[in-house]
């Protein structure tokens, strides 16, 4: 790759030409068997897989940074996170959108969770971003518990990733984390009720191959409601981006 090429559109290249190219290449044998395509190969998913390969995970992590980064600018117009003290970046990765957040409002604190695999890698992106004294970096399985402390709990390109049953126990642990007065924000494409031919379609439902291939799935806003329900929480806001994402905001259903 040309050396003028910054480092997170090297990754993102690394990721689309590799791992991404062969996951449409084997689409087919996807949808035939119903099983997705890293636990094809080795029976595990594709997180523990890239834990084995940290190349790959780099590629990958510089990949998901290089979209978080593109993608801030219209989430932060849509959404006032100004009015929080705590964002908890949860599966952050390497904490791009939470950096340009922090930039953004000067008075709020952060943190990334994620697995301890990025650990050096995310700490050493948020050191270089302008808001390195009010980031870190902790590590944890949302499976198992999300660390209290935050009053809004974002989740870009998590919920996606995940069949309803793992992506309860993410929300469900959002949810008790977030208390009675916090807030969990989804950031994801919504699938639209009536597909068209237009380049924001497209996107989203090459978004939903991606993640069939994988093993997730892109959801409808009525999907998404019903999900939620489901792990007691309530849709509050739907706030839409110009671009393809839309932040989904949920409450703890008052008892
Ligand atoms: C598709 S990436 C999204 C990264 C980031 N939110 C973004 O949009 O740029 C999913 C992230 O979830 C993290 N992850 C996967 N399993 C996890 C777990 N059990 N606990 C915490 N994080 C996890 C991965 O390491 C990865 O960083």
């Amino acid at each position: 790759l040309r050396a003028n090429v910054p480092n997170s559109m090297r990754g993102r290249a690394l990721h689309v030409g590799g791992a991404l190219w062969r996951a449409f290449a084997d689409l087919a044998t996807v949808v035939r068997t119903g099983h997705p395509m890293p636990s094809l190969a080795t029976g595990s998913t594709g997180f523990e897989e890239m834990q084995r390969d940290p190349a790959r995970l780099h590629a990958f992590q510089l990949s998901m940074a290089e979209s978080s980064r593109r993608a801030a600018a219209d989430v932060i117009a849509a959404y006032d996170f100004g009015r929080f003290a705590h964002v908890m970046d949860v599966g952050g990765g390497y904490g791009a959108l939470l950096a340009a957040i922090l930039e953004a409002f000067p008075k709020l604190q952060g943190t990334v969770l994620d697995l301890p695999y990025l650990s050096a890698g995310a700490g050493e992106y948020l050191a270089n971003s302008g808001s390195a004294k009010r980031a870190r970096f902790v590590s944890g399985d949302f499976f198992r518990a999300v660390p209290v402390g935050a009053d809004c709990y974002l989740l870009k390109f998590i919920i996606h990733d995940w069949d309803d049953e793992r992506s309860l126990q993410i929300l469900n642990n959002c949810r008790i984390a977030a208390g009675a007065n916090g807030v969990v924000a989804i950031v994801e494409r919504i699938v639209p009720d009536h597909v068209i031919q237009s380049n924001a379609h497209c996107e989203v439902i090459r978004g939903d191959l991606t993640m069939m291939a994988y093993g997730g799935t892109e959801r409808t806003e009525a999907q998404y409601r019903e999900l939620l329900a489901k792990a007691g929480l309530r849709l509050s806001a739907i706030a839409h981006t110009t671009g393809v994402f839309s932040i989904i905001e949920a409450r703890a259903e008052r008892s």
